[in-house]
């Protein structure tokens, strides 16, 4: 046998072999067990790659054609405000390709940029004047912080409607009851490329490695919430969970957000599982995610790579609550 075509007419690829086990229930035991040992000898199947950057794109240009329309509309050009402190070169990058992104759909972005040694008392005199002016729909405060920033002061300063990227207590609040205003732009974009690529959600058992207020409670909560893109079972596992790999071979749906590099390794997954990696490590390797992306694309059905997966998407939906911020601005 050399393309999979199984002589017992199941349609599965051997190393999907959890599939073919569950789509051959009905037949002999022995008949079943017989056919798997012979298939698992075949080269494995590589997982089929989801391509947040293609995907990124697509709701870029979504986000251009709507905000032309509420330009049009009510001469208004939304607007994001970044807040940048110091110097941090990976941040740079981030809030720099931010605001490209903005021009590109045709949305307005500034850019403040403090000092490093900047003090909470300045930070919070910048916000406020940002919370004020009526040009600015939208403000982000581009995280990590400096050690001596409050920063839950901060975010705490930023005017709910003009918290796109989620973070203020009240609209934390809000997620959690499930009448969002806003949904953080990383959990929202996941959501979306799982949607928009059909997986489903509902039913499914979702692992989310990591408990950050950035990405891991905010994506545990919008999956398990009642409703489109929810109704999964949430398991989160962090640095102190017990045999975490036999929680996450459990996973139908595994989003990794632990900040390690290659972290998840193949051992760790369930063969066919959707596999989303949310990391951005620079190593002397060059950019890698959490995942052992090369092991582990031998196992998973879907897997997202790094570059090219989840961070384009973290982007989209900036814009995208950028005109969210506008529209809820403007009445
Ligand atoms: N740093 C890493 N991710 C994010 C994000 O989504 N928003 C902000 N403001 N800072 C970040």
């Amino acid at each position: 046998m050399t393309d999979g075509a199984q002589d017992d007419g199941c349609p599965y690829r051997p190393i999907i072999g959890f599939y073919h086990a569950a789509h051959c229930q009905g037949k002999d035991l022995f008949a079943r067990i017989a056919v798997f040992v012979r298939l698992t000898g075949e080269a494995p199947l590589t997982a089929t790659i989801l391509d947040g950057k293609a995907l990124s794109e697509t709701i870029r240009a979504e986000v251009a054609l709507e905000a032309a329309e509420f330009i049009a509309k009510t001469g208004v050009t939304p607007c994001l405000a970044a807040v940048l402190v110091g110097g941090d070169p990976a941040s740079q990058v981030y809030v720099r390709n931010k605001q490209k992104a903005c021009e590109k759909a045709g949305l307005l972005s500034q850019l403040h940029r403090p000092p490093a040694e900047t003090t909470t008392e300045v930070l919070l005199a910048l916000i406020d004047r940002l919370n004020r002016d009526p040009a600015v729909h939208g403000i982000l405060v581009q995280l990590p912080l400096p050690k001596q920033i409050q920063e839950t002061r901060v975010l705490e300063a930023i005017a709910p409607l003009k918290d796109v990227d989620a973070f203020h207590p009240e609209n934390v609040g809000r997620i959690v009851q499930n009448r969002p205003r806003f949904l953080p732009c990383t959990p929202l974009g996941i959501q979306q490329l799982l949607l928009r690529n059909n997986i489903p959600i509902a039913k499914a058992n979702v692992v989310v490695v990591g408990r950050s207020d950035i990405v891991g409670k905010p994506m545990a909560i919008m999956l398990m919430q009642r409703g489109p893109g929810g109704d999964a079972t949430v398991t989160v596992c962090h640095s102190r969970t017990r045999d975490l790999p036999a929680l996450t071979r459990a996973a139908d749906i595994l989003i990794v957000a632990i900040g390690k590099a290659k972290f998840l390794t193949a051992d760790m997954v369930k063969p066919g599982a959707v596999v989303i990696d949310v990391g951005i490590n620079r190593t002397d390797d060059g950019l890698v995610g959490d995942v052992d992306f090369e092991a582990v694309r031998e196992v998973a059905g879907r897997i997202t790579p790094v570059p090219g997966g989840v961070g384009p998407l973290t982007i989209a939906m900036l814009l995208h609550n950028t005109l969210a911020a506008a529209r809820l601005q403007q009445g």
